[in-house]
Order: C-alpha cells, then sequence, then structure tokens
C-alpha cells in the first residue's frame, strides 16, 4: 500500500514512536523507583499518571490516527482534500504536542493544582481537557473526509471507536467536575474513572487497531463472522467497562449488565480473532495471541467469583499490560508495517519477544505466583525486562528515521516527486 501520498504521513509514526520510548522509559524507571526510591521529589502515583497519559494520548492516540488518515483515500475511494489534509495535520502535531504538555503536568503535579506565585493552576486537568478538544477536532475532521462513503468493515469500526472516544471523554470530564467540586463518591469517582479508562482503551483503541487489521486484510473482512462479532463488540462495550469496577462497590443487577455486555464484548473479540487469524497477514498474530488473552479474560470476569479472584490474585496492572502492550502496540507495529512497509518499520521481532518477555515478567509481582517464591529479585528482574521494548523502540525509530530522511532528501533532489 505504499503511494507517495501515503509517505506523507509517516512523520507522525516517527513522532508518535518517539513518544512512546518516552513513556516506556518513564514506566521502566518506575520499576527502578519502587525499587530504589524516586529522586529529584518524583512521586510514585504522579509518574504512574504522567506514564499511562502519555501512552494513551501521545502513543496510541497519534499513531492511530495518522494511519486512519493514510488508509482514508484508499477506503474511500477518493484523495483527501488539501483543506483536510491541512486539518489532519495540524490536529495531530497539536495532539501530541498537549500530550507531552500534560505528561509534564501529571510527572510534577499529578492531580494536585500547580503554584505559579499566588496563582493555583489545575494544570493536568487543563492540559487534558485540551487534549480531549483536539481529539473532537479529530472527529469533526474524519467524518468531514468520510462523508457519503460507503461504510465498509474498517470504516464501521472506526466510526465506532471514535464514537466510544467521545462517550469515554464524558467520563473524563466527570472527574475533573467532581475534583472541581469535591464530590468524593467512591462509586462515582469508579464509574467516572472507568467509563474512561477502560472505554478509551476497549472502544477507541481496540476497534481503532482492529480497523486498520480489516483495511490491511480485506479477504478477512468478507469472512461471514465478521459483521456480526463488529455488532457483538459495539453493542456489548458500552456497558462491559462496569467490569472493571472492584464487585463489591456495584449492586449485583448493576454488575449484571457489566457482565451480560463483557459477554457479548468477549465472544466479539474471539469472533474477530477468528476471522482475522484466517485471513490476516502473519505479522498480526503476536497481537491476536494477546487479544485472545484479554478476550478470554473478558469472558472470565463476567463471573462476580472470577473477578473477585482477579482483584485477590492482583491481576489488574497484567490484564491491562496484555491489552495495551501486547494487542494494540504490536497492533499498531503490524499495520504501520503493513501501510509503510518493513523497510521503514524494522525490528518488529524485536519488540514482540521483548514484549512478550516484559509480560511474563509481571506473573511473579502478582498473587498468582506462590508466595514462597516471592522476593526482591521478582522486582528487579520486571525493572530491568522493562527496558526491553525501549531498545527496540529505539532501533525501529533509528531505522526509520533513515528511510525517512532519504526520502526527504530524494525529493528536495528530485522536486517532480513533488506533483
Ligand atoms: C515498555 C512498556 C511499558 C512499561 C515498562 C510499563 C510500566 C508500567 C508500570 C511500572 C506501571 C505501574 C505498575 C504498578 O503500579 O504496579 C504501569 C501502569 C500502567 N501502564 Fe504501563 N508500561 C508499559 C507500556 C504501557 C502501554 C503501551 C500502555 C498504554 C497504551 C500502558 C498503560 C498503563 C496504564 C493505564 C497503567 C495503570 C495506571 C494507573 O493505574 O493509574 N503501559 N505501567
Amino acid at each position: 500500500m505504499i503511494g507517495e501520498e501515503n509517505r506523507l504521513w509517516r512523520w507522525t509514526w516517527l513522532l508518535a514512536l518517539s513518544v512512546f520510548i518516552l513513556a516506556a522509559t518513564t514506566g521502566a524507571l518506575m520499576r527502578f523507583g519502587l525499587l530504589k526510591g524516586f529522586p529529584w521529589g518524583l512521586q510514585y502515583t504522579n509518574v504512574r499518571h504522567a506514564h499511562s497519559h502519555l501512552m494513551y494520548f501521545g502513543w496510541v492516540t497519534p499513531a492511530l490516527m495518522g494511519l486512519m488518515v493514510t488508509w482514508l483515500p484508499a477506503l474511500t475511494g477518493r484523495p483527501l482534500s488539501a483543506l483536510s489534509q491541512t486539518r489532519f495535520r495540524r490536529i495531530i502535531r497539536l495532539v501530541l504536542l498537549l500530550a507531552v504538555g500534560a505528561y509534564g503536568a501529571f510527572l510534577l503535579y499529578g492531580y494536585r493544582p500547580a503554584q505559579f506565585g499566588s496563582l493555583r493552576l489545575p494544570l493536568s486537568t487543563i492540559l487534558a481537557s485540551l487534549n480531549m478538544i483536539s481529539w473532537y477536532a479529530f472527529m469533526a475532521v474524519y467524518w468531514q473526509a468520510t462523508k457519503g462513503a460507503a461504510r465498509i468493515s474498517p470504516l464501521r469500526l472506526w466510526d465506532a471507536a471514535l464514537a466510544f472516544m467521545a462517550l469515554a471523554s464524558l467520563g473524563a470530564w466527570g472527574v475533573a467536575v467532581t475534583a472541581v467540586f469535591r464530590i468524593q463518591d467512591p462509586v462515582v469517582s469508579a464509574l467516572l474513572t472507568h467509563l474512561f479508562l477502560d472505554l478509551f482503551a476497549s472502544g477507541w483503541f481496540v476497534l481503532g487497531v482492529l480497523g486498520l487489521a480489516s483495511a490491511a486484510n480485506p479477504r478477512a473482512s468478507r469472512h461471514r463472522w465478521a459483521a456480526k462479532s463488529e455488532s457483538l463488540l459495539i453493542m456489548g462495550l458500552p456497558v462491559a467497562f462496569l467490569l472493571s469496577i472492584p464487585v463489591n462497590l456495584l449492586p449485583p443487577f448493576v454488575r449484571l449488565i457489566g457482565s451480560l455486555g463483557g459477554l457479548m464484548v468477549g465472544l466479539g473479540l474471539w469472533g474477530q480473532i477468528v476471522v482475522l487469524w484466517q485471513g490476516a497477514e502473519k505479522r498480526w498474530r503476536p497481537a491476536l495471541l494477546f487479544l485472545s488473552l484479554e478476550a478470554t479474560a473478558t469472558l472470565a470476569v463476567t463471573l462476580p467469583a472470577i473477578a473477585r479472584w482477579s482483584e485477590r490474585a492482583n491481576l489488574r496492572i497484567s490484564y491491562l499490560h496484555w491489552l495495551l502492550l501486547g494487542f494494540v502496540t504490536l497492533g499498531l507495529v503490524a499495520a504501520a508495517q503493513t501501510t509503510w512497509g518493513e523497510e521503514f518499520v524494522k525490528g518488529r521481532r524485536w519488540l514482540v519477544t521483548a514484549v512478550a518477555l516484559l509480560i511474563l515478567t509481571l506473573i511473579p509481582l502478582s498473587n498468582v505466583w506462590p508466595a514462597a517464591w516471592h522476593g526482591r529479585w521478582t522486582m528487579q528482574l520486571a525493572a530491568w525486562v522493562a527496558f526491553g521494548p525501549v531498545l527496540a523502540a529505539c532501533g525501529m525509530l533509528i531505522g526509520g528515521i533513515n528511510v525517512y530522511l532519504g526520502w526527504v532528501r530524494s525529493r528536495r533532489l528530485d522536486p517532480a516527486q513533488n506533483s
């Protein structure tokens, strides 16, 4: 799928990958901080917020946006207008800038207001809110650019992904409003936080990446399960986030609604996995393996007894990174390689290996690991192995920059390429 116009959007990948390296390094340093203490007065909770917000706002979101924009002409059957190209370019740059800004604010202040002389400013909340406004701008230009185009599978998945991004953002606005009005209700705060965190991940990220898999593998989207599994996903997602809220916080009938949603999401994900396993390029298989872990876990926690067990087993961080590092991140790399070629996106197997090792080292940190085998070594191992994806991504970035600069130079030498 490598046309000249598609090469125009490769800068989005290089910048998003640079941000991944910063966020992943923050994650790895967090592991060392948990071992040796945090330097420069940094606080663990703030570093964790900085890591997760940068991964959400500055890695997955702009990487997904850049890849979606690159595929739109092929999927709509018409080139992007110059105006849409300009708007998409400016919005993705703004998304990246605001994401890095929010990272700095969360790292230094967390959710506490920043003090500038006599002025106290909720800087993280302000920058996180500006991030959300830039996403709304992307949605508006996307819908403008795809207006009237046939809603084939990738576009259906991206329409739903963006709608869930908007729905998830209501949770984030809710968190900001409860902070301003000092509303301290554990159920309300859990509902709003998980509406944002989980629907943003399972809705925007997962449907976004599944849309890329469908765009890159049109044969898969013709499978008889493709449309049915998509519908199951889209119907179950709005309430499946209830499964991430501690079981004891929710009345049983509310949790039952969450379980029904989780059942549809789990079956929908398995349907997509079967469809893509048969119809997609092999480079998608590591991401699909992690998605199958996620789909099975989603089906399992529909049962309150298993959900209580997984809370006691302290599997939340593992569960999150199966999805976000295993499926979403490796899925983005597979999509980038299909979209821009193996010459531009090198080292995918190194990253797959590094991610698999990192996720394995999270098991000894949970309570499924026999208590007798616990020890400081489990945290040391997790800390050192956490640098694996950082190094692999650095190699991928350097390789990509070399190809990109070579292309920029060739365009300068041969202006005919610009036309
Ligand atoms: C090299 C890759 C990564 C490393 C080393 C890493 C490391 C970490 C660490 C150390 C924590 C805190 C664990 C704890 O509290 O015990 C964490 C939490 C988290 N990470 Fe990552 N992570 C990585 C990739 C990702 C990616 C790709 C995403 C999202 C796209 C992500 C999203 C999150 C989230 C949402 C949390 C939980 C935050 C919270 O509870 O407030 N991480 N990660």
